[in-house]
């Protein structure tokens, strides 16, 4: 295939469960808690002994249920959202028990503000830079309309720190940040910027957001999740810029060759967002 690095493997799908699984201790480590300890606050100051409603938005396996629903106060109900059925289904029955949860397998991209009628708080991890300028607008002004409170996890910034560096960094950095805002199908992704166009989209809804890093710091500790990331990293990189297809062998094998040592540390920024509607008590 043009662009793709000889040896350098592009994982079939990301999102598959097995890659899923690799990166939930990192995600769970990354995700700012300060926002969900702001987000309970919220809640507590709640009329009512009704439970929670809980969207999670592009759920995969329920990542950010697990992650989440501990931190929340008090009964919660779970509406798990994802086009994939077979992580929707693994979603359901891993949320934490007292949660109970149902799947809503469809395109998320087609929320209304009817649709989220009755709903507490609007979730998603790792789901915003997927997602178009025009979609996230529209989300935004559904929660708003909603009066939802929204907690929009792991968004990519485009920062990727690399020690010890190497002289080809910010050249498969750049190629793969170009890669996150293709064009695909007539959408352009928003890729790392998500998150600021997410913040633009509630302020102009009135709604007050927190924005917090969420960086994936990853080490000796995590070669495993180093490497797959690496071998992805490189192929979107390499797609986007054929001209590095003749680097990213040797570079891969250098990069291998300093997690095997336990030299390797990756910095992967993120940002997570809260958006607390009007009247915020907390
Ligand atoms: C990177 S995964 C993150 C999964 C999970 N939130 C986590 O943190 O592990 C993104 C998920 O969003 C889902 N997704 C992306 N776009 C979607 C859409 N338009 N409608 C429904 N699901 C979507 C994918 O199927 C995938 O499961």
């Amino acid at each position: 295939m043009p662009g793709r690095c000889a040896d350098v493997s592009l994982p079939g799908s990301p999102v598959t469960p097995d890659w899923l699984a690799l990166r939930e201790p990192a995600d769970a480590a990354a995700r700012a808690s300060d926002l969900a300890d702001r987000l309970s606050g919220w809640l507590r100051h709640r009329a009512g002994d009704a439970p929670i409603v809980v969207r999670d938005l592009g759920c995969g396996t329920g990542s950010m249920g697990r992650w989440l629903a501990g931190r929340l106060p008090g009964p919660q109900h779970w509406l798990l959202h994802d086009r994939d059925p077979d992580l929707v289904d693994r979603a359901v029955h891993t949320l934490p028990a007292g949660i109970t949860a149902e799947p809503q397998v469809g395109d998320l991209t087609t929320l209304d503000a009817a649709q989220l009628a009755g709903t507490t708080v609007v979730t998603a991890s790792a789901l915003l830079d997927l997602l178009t300028a025009d979609e996230v607008e529209r989300l935004a002004a559904a929660c708003a309309t909603a009066g939802c409170a929204t907690l929009l996890a792991l968004s990519v910034t485009g920062s990727v720190l690399l020690t010890p560096t190497d002289p080809f960094d910010s050249a498969f950095a750049a190629a793969f940040d170009a890669h996150q805002r293709r064009t695909i199908d007539g959408r352009r992704l928003l890729g790392p910027d998500a998150a600021p166009a997410a913040a633009a989209a509630f302020g102009r809804h009135g709604v007050a957001v927190v924005r917090a890093p969420s960086p994936w710091r990853l080490g000796a500790d995590d070669v495993p999740l180093l490497e797959q990331w690496l071998r992805g990293w490189l192929a979107a990189a390499c797609e986007h810029r054929p001209s590095l297809v003749p680097e990213a062998p040797s570079y891969l094998r250098r990069r291998l060759a300093d997690a095997a040592r336990g030299e390797l540390r990756v910095v992967v920024g993120h940002a997570d967002l809260l958006a607390l509607p009007a009247g915020d008590p907390s």
